[in-house]
């Protein structure tokens, strides 16, 4: 951990429009630099940057010198801490082993992940790092690309990091990264022979890692379970690499697999993240739709990437805003992202992007595909009725309506009065758990209208006409919003 009078005289021993000035292009403007802003694309400069802080009038980009390496490169706040010590000389005082430094036990997990990270990679692009190249070099993927990403390899022993004295069992075990012996004393390493991807959180620390095997001994990829410091479903792989190309584009790319991110990022598709093989979850999409506008959803073309697709169209229904626009790719059926892009390049994954459907024109082809006979098309607007209910984006209600009603053939009227007395379909009537707390919540009638509240912590929804929009309401509420990445670490540091 960094002392907070450290970072602060780091901060201190920079000029920020010179430092600043080395990327991009600024002016001296009545007493400030001005220039074309490096997080979103624009042609007339709103781009600011004054001595302690630079700011965009136009995509409200803002910080200070570390929040800048931070946005602009990728890089955690210690590592943004470090590039920027060591450009200004001065001295990181050592940090402490883990065991003294720790109270917090967590921290030394961090210390873990962070230092087998390292390990993991100089084990790559050493001399026994040839297994993990191979597999590797087979796709393509360049040294910048491992470097950017932080992949390693863990070689075919059962004590890289366990028979390695600078490390010590019990946060290994804690991170995910050890299993103890059974019967003896002791503990062998989880990952052998495999490639690896560190997962990082939103802060950009290391939390996790998931493995592609190299021979053909066990799963073909290997997550480490959840710990403490890891929620399988509430982290996108790639988020931090991707951050500044989704400020610039102002868009998202999520896939399902972590080729499917390196290997179209290599390729300058930069805006890519994935779900690493869990279905999509809440999070996941709160988070994908809190930081871009246009998302697209790109699953492998296989049945279950096509499944997967539906699920997250129906999912997304009620999570939509009007201000978003999500797109469903459907590649070939042998192909993902990763192939796609090395068989046909970037541009003709882009082209697959800019061809895919809307959310409700990809609902209403799904719902009313093959839809010629009566009894189908009963069925159609029976489930088109039911996705049409759980959309909240007044917008997107009205429109899906009257697309469901061209599609189907019946005049508004119609599907009102069917919709109305439509069957309602499992899921429509779930209420998450609180965002808050984590407990049930409860949907209660009161005599001029619905809502939902947590019986626990006593958060609420105000009162809604429907009971459905109630729910609604609810189910998309966001959780309180977290600190940003550079106060949390900053406290971590004190
Ligand atoms: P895929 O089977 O599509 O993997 O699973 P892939 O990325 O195309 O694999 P390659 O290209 O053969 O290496 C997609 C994602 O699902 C998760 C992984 O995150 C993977 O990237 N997965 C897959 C697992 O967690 N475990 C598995 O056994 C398989
Ligand atoms: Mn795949």
């Amino acid at each position: 951990m960094i002392p907070q009078h450290v970072i602060d005289t780091i901060l201190q021993s920079v000029d920020l429009p010179d430092f600043i000035g080395e990327t991009v292009a600024l002016a001296k403007k009545s007493g400030a630099y001005e220039g074309l802003c490096p997080f979103h694309t624009e042609d007339t400069p709103s781009f600011r940057v004054y001595p302690d802080h630079y700011h965009c009038y136009g995509c409200g980009a803002h910080g200070n010198a570390l929040e800048f390496l931070m946005e602009k490169q990728g890089l955690s706040f210690p590592e943004a801490v470090r590039a920027l010590a060591s450009r200004s000389g001065i001295p990181i005082p050592a940090s402490k082993p883990a065991q003294e430094s720790a109270p917090d036990q967590l921290s030394g997990v961090r210390d873990v992940l962070r230092r087998a990270c390292a390990k993991y990679q100089q084990l790559l692009l050493g001399p026994s790092g040839g297994p993990g190249m191979s597999v590797l070099n087979e796709r393509g993927i360049d040294d910048d690309t491992i470097i950017r990403y932080g992949i390693g390899f863990a070689p075919e022993a059962w004590g890289t990091l366990t028979n390695d004295r600078t490390f010590r069992w019990e946060p290994l075990i804690a991170a995910g990264l050890a299993t103890p012996k059974r019967e003896k004393k002791g503990c062998y390493d989880f990952f052998r022979n495999r490639v690896l991807f560190p997962i990082r959180s939103d802060s950009g620390d290391v939390i996790a890692f998931g493995g592609r095997r190299v021979g053909d001994d066990g799963p073909k990829y290997l997550n480490t379970a959840e710990t403490e410091l890891y929620t399988k479903g509430s982290v996108l792989f790639g988020m931090q690499q991707a951050k500044q190309a989704i400020r610039m584009t102002r868009s998202i790319i999520v896939c399902e697999g972590f080729f499917d991110v390196i290997t179209p990022a290599q390729a300058g598709i930069e805006h890519i993240v994935s779900t690493c093989g869990t279905a999509l979850t809440d999070t996941q999409a709160e988070l994908v739709l809190s930081v871009a506008d246009l998302v697209f959803f790109c699953f492998d073309g296989d049945g279950a990437g096509l499944k997967a697709t539906w699920r997250a169209a129906e999912m997304l229904a009620p999570l939509a805003s009007d201000r978003h626009e999500i797109r469903l790719c459907r590649l070939p059926a042998e192909e993902d992202p990763d192939s796609y892009v090395r068989k046909y390049g970037a541009d003709a994954f882009k082209e697959v992007l800019d061809q895919a459907p809307t959310l409700t024109a990809y609902l209403i082809g799904e719902i009313t595909r093959g839809a010629k006979i009566p009894e189908a098309r009963a069925k159609s607007l029976a489930v088109a009725s039911s996705i049409w209910r759980r959309f909240s984006a007044p917008g997107l209600k009205v429109f899906f309506r009257q697309y469901a009603c061209e599609a189907l053939q019946l005049s508004p009227d119609e599907f009102d009065r069917l919709a109305a007395t439509a069957p309602a379909r499992p899921g429509d009537a779930s209420i998450r758990a609180c965002p808050c707390c984590g407990c049930d919540g409860e949907l209660i009638t009161e005599e001029n209208g619905h809502r939902v509240a947590c019986g626990q912590c006593q958060l609420t929804t105000k009162l809604a006409a429907t009971a459905d929009d109630a729910r609604n309401l609810w189910n998309r509420r966001e959780r309180p919003r977290m600190k940003s990445p550079a106060a949390k670490n900053n406290e971590k540091s004190d």
